[in-house]
């Protein structure tokens, strides 16, 4: 079978690995794709968001599967497009995909459905914003832009003043163009953060292993949101009680609502919770797999992913056996370009990678990277995700920055805590 990757971070580096070692994969093909990716599969040089030139390369190259990495070509209709030239693919359509691209729609599925979550209010004017800000009675609360603003429109504020800044920021000064249009203010929830993914196929739901990103730039949940510094699998949080819980009162109710919504979910569906005093609560939905979460969760994977996600595409889910996982843990920890997430430079060689590649269980995952004359450059904020797999998460742990030790750039830095929450 011959597989097409769409996308170019670390989450597609490890899709693209973990596809490659099915026996039932002859051939995968990642657009763009990074240097990582150039080595464990070949690049087309495609962007991720042309859809026609996608279309035209998975039908002329005969590809039987494609699976979406990013949200963006989901949100612009990838999926419909492919599925209306008889492709198979991996991913959800155009309309279930406003899980992710509109948290109006999100929380209205949330609503319908029951599922637990911050009561909120939808806003497509500034002043009325700014006065329901004025007239709440608590002080913190959660401003987001409705639309996809890459992980970068949601404020979360402690007094009403930065509240109302961060409305003027999305309706006013317009900082994220369209996505900005409307905007969403909920109460701020508190608790633990973890991050629950599932393969659905409109209707059966198999739910991934557990896993805890690190969200904040610096030590100790400090400094400015970014994509993600770093994950962990398992996520100690998450018992089989609350798993059981999550999936009767959040996964199972969203999936249905989006069937009767005629809105049908296949694909990824990740809930963003909030392990609250009260529960766990969503805090958001994406529909695709989490970046770093995917590399340390689908490293532990024993099974085939691609006949899983193949089962997905062709609606048959019921019929895949049990998810096999290695009991093991493994961390992901993620090196970025100096700047991160505010602006970085570009083109610093990196060296060392095959050298943190050659330690027992450690697998660096390409983020931000090209191949220019056969030498691996940064070409992004998030760089490389390195990964490693050991018997339990100290080990892991030890083993994932001695390898980071291994890599070099100018301005390379790291988060030093990766899963050390899991042991607070
Ligand atoms: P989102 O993109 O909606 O996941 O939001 C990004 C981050 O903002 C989340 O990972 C949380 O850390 C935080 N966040 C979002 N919504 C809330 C909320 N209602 N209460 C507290 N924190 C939130
Ligand atoms: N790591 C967060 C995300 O993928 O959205």
């Amino acid at each position: 079978m011959k597989v097409l990757v769409i996308g170019q971070g670390g989450r597609e580096h490890v899709l693209v690995w973990k596809l490659a070692q099915s026996p039932k994969v002859e051939k995968v093909y990642c657009a763009p794709g990074n240097a990582g990716t150039a080595l464990d599969a070949e690049n087309v040089a495609i962007a991720d968001t042309d859809i026609p030139g996608l279309l035209e390369f998975a039908r002329s190259n005969e590809i039987d599967l494609t699976v979406v990495g990013p949200e963006a070509p989901l949100v612009a209709g990838l999926s419909d497009a492919f599925r209306e030239a008889g492709l198979k693919v991996f991913g959800p359509s155009q309309a279930a995909a406003q899980l992710e691209g509109s948290k109006e729609f999100s929380k209205q599925i949330m609503r319908a459905a029951k599922v637990p979550t911050a009561d909120y209010r939808v806003f497509t004017h500034a002043d009325e914003a700014l006065e329901y800000i004025d007239l709440r009675e608590q002080e913190a609360v959660v401003v987001k832009a409705d639309g996809l603003a890459a992980g970068k429109g949601v404020f979360v504020c402690s007094t009403k003043d930065e509240a109302k800044d961060a409305v003027k920021t999305i309706m006013v000064d317009h900082k994220f163009k369209e996505a900005g249009a409307k905007v969403v203010i909920e109460d701020c929830l508190e608790g633990i953060e973890t991050s629950i993914l599932a393969i659905v196929d409109g209707k059966t739901i198999i739910p991934l292993e557990t896993s805890q990103d690190h969200k904040r730039a610096h030590d100790g949940d400090t400094g400015p949101n970014t994509g993600g510094m770093g994950a962990y699998s398992p996520a100690p949080y998450v018992d089989d009680d609350m798993m059981d819980t999550i999936i009767e009162k959040i996964l199972i109710p969203t999936v249905h609502t989006m069937k009767t919504n005629d809105t049908d979910f296949s694909g990824v569906l990740y809930a963003g919770l909030m392990l609250t005093s009260q529960g766990p609560k969503v805090l958001e939905f994406n529909v695709r797999f989490g970046d770093p979460e995917a590399q340390p969760v689908l490293m532990r994977l024993k099974s085939d992913l691609f006949e899983i996600l193949m089962a997905a595409a062709e609606g048959r889910l019921d019929q895949i056996d049990d998810l096999e996982w290695d009991e093991r843990a493994a961390i992901c920890v993620v090196m970025a370009a100096d700047g991160y997430p505010g602006s970085y430079p570009k083109g610093d060689a990196i060296t060392g990678i095959d050298d943190a590649n050659e330690l027992e269980n450690v697998k660096v995952f390409h983020a931000g990277t090209k191949l220019v004359d056969g030498k691996v450059l940064t070409n992004g904020g998030r760089v490389l995700g390195v990964t490693a797999l050991a018997d339990n998460l100290t080990a892991a742990k030890l083993q994932a920055y001695k390898a980071v030790k291994a890599i070099r750039w100018s301005g390379a830095w790291c988060r030093k805590d990766i899963s050390d929450k899991a042991r607070d």
